[in-house]
């Protein structure tokens, strides 16, 4: 038997016990003529205490960092306790031991704060797991894995497995593609998600489908996206929107409990698209803190419904405002002291080209009532008060504005919000702020493209009273002109996303489950017939034969699992990710392959091999 305990087992009433252990050796330290060892393990550090009757033995074969050990020893008190260990009250008094493999000094220490830099760490990957801080990461990872199968389990969904050589699913990114030695010059698609599948799974009569599964993108990586990432993935039949949100307010709040020991008991509170495009400037707004925008300029076409406030910044002719598409203005509170230099960082970082404004305008409002403005020269004291009124701005707070094209100011907006927010301390990692997003557009202009695209998927149906617009309509032919100045009005989707402190963790939709509304939605977007039946006539067919109404929802596993651990990268809540151009630098992969396995597969290379 290699052990009887775990480094991470033994307390002060194992005292006088014969034990054996096994693990890493973390340090070795020698205190006057004896030697103290720190062995771990995943549960833990436990101390080993070398007598000097054992130097002779640890001459011959002398101890260094990694090495796997066994020892056999008997557990004792410990002089010196370590509060900070939960095995700190013992140590092992070392009968012998065995170096079971030596191990060469590694890369990088391993320990909390390692001196490893990403690149190094990944490279080691298997070292870095080691580290206490990642393995804390996938234990979580894990929790989260258990709690929703428990959960999805408990209210009858069925885990079932769908394929990886597939064929294209339009989910918005590009598809990884396999090529097929046996069907020479055929290639399969990796799944960007298993929606085609489950919706199938639908017709089949599996009312409740789940799969935590791995989803392949080839798009641009950031933070929170990976190539291959995984999906909590779920799908319902005989089912309204009002069903899946609740249902899955349900798995969110038991995960929330299970994991973190936290009650949700609160409403999950529930915003339009729209709203949320109006007041934070982006779909996935954090409502942790307020700090909602002061639309005081939009183009007309942009939010139809709402009231455009330009009549506190026209009439003074400043040139700036008045040649904007779009002014819209923040207050941040208990900020009007923000020093000048501070101002001019500021400005600095709305000017960078992540953000891409030419300028910022401040107003600051001062705790005794005065105003102090940027643009001081144009607006009288009244009509900067008015503006900050506006604002729900309160003295001491600071009015920051924003001019440009409509897209860009508005996401630029989004995002000083969001950063003078961290500055202000208002996104607590501690705090957990819930949020449906509702009422999606079910199309999207591609500029580039030049034709509408699905902003969910294909699948998703339009909100009952729009099916009729829907069928009515086709916004690929009719009056595009007018479509394309209404981004943001149009036809809205049965779709929902769920976000969580400003990330979206999870979206799905209501599906379309008739035949004809599905060859409309196809047609609306721009697919010829011959198009939409070589690339989903298994899907259309299917819905011939009794499908039924059905929806789902996919939520973002690593990205859930991050926000929980507190924090911004997915990447240390993935065992083996990939880095930022999308490299396994510990395989070293993509990589070339040779000429024969080329030839098996018909495939000749326009480029060289490097
Ligand atoms: P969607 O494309 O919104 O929906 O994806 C669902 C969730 O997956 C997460 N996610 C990602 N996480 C890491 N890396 C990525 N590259 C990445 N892309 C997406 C997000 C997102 O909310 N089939 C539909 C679901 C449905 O309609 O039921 C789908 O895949 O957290």
């Amino acid at each position: 038997m290699y052990r009887t305990h775990t480094c991470g087992e033994l307390r002060k009433a194992d005292e006088g016990k014969e034990v054996t252990l096994a693990g890493w050796v973390q340090t070795v330290r020698k205190f006057g003529s004896i030697n103290f060892v720190d062995l771990r393990d995943r549960y833990g550090i436990t101390q080993l205490l070398f007598g000097e009757e054992l130097n002779g033995q640890l001459d011959e074969n002398p101890l260094g960092r990694e090495f796997v050990l066994q020892v056999k020893g008997r557990v004792s008190e410990r002089s010196n306790k370590n509060p900070n260990l939960p095995t700190g009250e013992i140590e092992i008094k070392v009968l012998s031991f065995s170096i079971l493999n030596k191990a060469v000094t590694p890369p990088f220490t391993i320990q909390d704060d390692t001196d490893g830099g990403d690149d190094l760490r990944m490279k080691y990957r298997y070292l870095d797991l080691r580290r206490n801080a990642v393995k804390k990461n996938l234990e979580l990872r894990y929790a989260v894995n258990r709690a929703a199968r428990n959960y999805l389990h408990e209210h009858d969904f069925m885990d079932l497995e769908t394929p990886f050589l597939i064929k294209s699913t339009p989910e918005g990114a590009r598809d990884f593609v396999v090529p097929s030695r046996m069907n020479a010059g055929q290639f399969y698609a990796l799944p960007q998600s298993p929606q085609t599948f489950k919706q199938l799974l639908m017709v089949s009569g599996y009312d409740r489908y789940f799969q935590i599964v791995k989803c392949f993108r080839d798009e641009d990586l950031r933070a929170d996206r990976q190539p291959e990432f995984t999906q909590i993935d779920c799908e319902m039949s005989f089912v309204q929107q009002e069903d899946i949100l609740h249902m899955f307010e349900g798995m969110i709040k038991y995960i929330f409990k299970q994991v973190k020991g936290i009650d949700y008991t609160e409403k999950i509170e529930r915003m339009s698209w729209e709203d949320a495009m109006w007041n934070f400037g982006n779909d996935k707004p954090d409502i942790r803190f307020g700090m909602k925008i002061l639309n005081l300029k939009f183009p007309a076409y942009t939010f139809p419904q709402k009231e455009n406030r330009s009549d506190l910044i026209d009439g003074v002719n400043f040139q700036v405002f008045d040649s904007a598409e779009t002014v819209l203005a923040i207050a941040v509170p208990g900020s009007s002291e923000t020093t000048r230099k501070d101002l001019d960082l500021l400005t600095e970082w709305v000017k960078r080209p992540q953000v891409g404004m030419k300028g910022l305008v401040y107003i600051r409002y001062n705790a005794d009532g005065s105003l102090k403005s940027s643009i001081d020269k144009f607006y009288s004291e009244d009509r900067l008060l008015e503006i900050a009124k506006a604002a729900d701005a309160h003295p001491g707070d600071l009015i920051l504005m924003l001019a440009g094209t409509e897209e860009r100011t508005r996401k630029a907006v989004s995002e000083l919000r969001l950063e003078m927010g961290k500055r202000k301390g208002l996104r607590k990692e501690t705090e957990y702020k819930l949020l449906w997003v509702l009422d999606f557009p079910l199309f999207e202009y591609a500029e580039e493209e030049n034709r509408w695209v699905a902003r969910h998927h294909p699948f998703t149906a339009p909100k009952p009273d729009h099916i009729e617009i829907m069928i009515q309509h086709n916004p690929a032919i009719e009056d595009p002109a007018h479509y394309l100045k209404h981004p943001y009005a149009g036809i809205k989707a049965n779709a929902y996303d769920m976000v969580l402190n400003g990330n979206e963790i999870g979206g799905g939709s209501i599906r379309i489950f008739q035949r004809g509304l599905q060859e409309k939605m196809f047609e609306a977007l721009g697919m010829t017939k011959e198009e939409s039946m070589h690339k989903f006539g298994f899907l259309l067919g299917a819905f011939e034969y009794g499908a039924p109404p059905h929806g789902g929802i996919a939520f973002g596993f690593d990205r859930l699992c991050a926000i929980l651990g507190g924090s911004e990268s997915i990447r240390d809540f993935i065992a083996f990710p990939k880095n930022n151009s999308g490299r396994d630098v510990m395989l070293d992969a993509p990589a070339t392959i040779d000429d024969r396995q080329l030839a098996e597969l018909s495939i000749k290379l326009d480029i060289e091999k490097k």
